[in-house]
């Protein structure tokens, strides 16, 4: 692990789990996607399938929050948490890619993306990964912001990359 890995979540008292998605989170999956990316959403369908594709890793970031006192005196259920963010990343070999990474709006700024970022950045290393590429909306300052921090540097550009228009930055880190 480097530094950038940890700083994300450490930085914010991790508030957060990450674990693999599994089969029975494909609908959760497929919800919170949509929520996060709308009209940019891959579709219930690619969403779905990435889950327990070859190659392709999901990682599901949900809030530690404990049940508090007040839960027990009433003895209702406690709900299990519910998936807050998201990252879909694919080996390629020494290599890999972050294909997609989103948080709930009403969560962000409290450390969830850099802990999922740094959670792929761990298995991708685990794995025998060596180098780590990404793609990022040219206008995505959050997103940007977000990589340059977990130690990606910016490697190439593709114009007119995004079905919209927009451009990608290419970047890339060492793991
Ligand atoms: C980009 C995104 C994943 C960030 O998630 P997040 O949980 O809010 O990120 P974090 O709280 O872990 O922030 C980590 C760092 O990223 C940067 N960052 C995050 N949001 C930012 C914002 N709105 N403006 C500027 N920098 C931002 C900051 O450097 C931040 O560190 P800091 O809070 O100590 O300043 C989230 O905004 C999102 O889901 N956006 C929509 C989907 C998207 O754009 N995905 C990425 C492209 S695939």
């Amino acid at each position: 692990m480097t530094a950038q890995d940890g700083a994300g979540a450490a930085a914010h008292g991790a508030p957060w789990r990450v674990r693999p998605a599994m089969a029975a989170d494909a609908d959760a999956l497929c919800a919170l996607e949509a929520a996060v990316f709308g009209t940019r959403s891959w579709g219930a369908d690619s969403v779905r399938s990435s889950i327990g594709a070859p190659g392709v890793r999901v990682i599901l970031g949900e809030s530690r929050a404990a049940p508090g006192p007040e839960t027990r005196v009433r003895e209702t259920p406690v709900e299990a948490p519910s998936a807050q963010g998201f990252v879909i990343w694919r080996s390629l070999g020494v290599e890999a890619e972050i294909l997609t990474l989103g948080v709930l709006a009403a969560v962000r700024r409290a450390g969830l993306g850099a802990a999922l970022l740094a959670a792929a950045a761990d298995a991708a290393r685990a794995a025998g990964v060596r180098r780590m590429f990404l793609e990022v909306d040219a206008g995505n300052p959050a997103a940007f912001s977000l990589y340059r921090r977990g130690g990606y540097v910016e490697t190439g550009l593709r114009k007119g990359y995004y079905r919209d228009g927009a451009d990608a930055v290419i970047m890339a880190r060492d793991l």
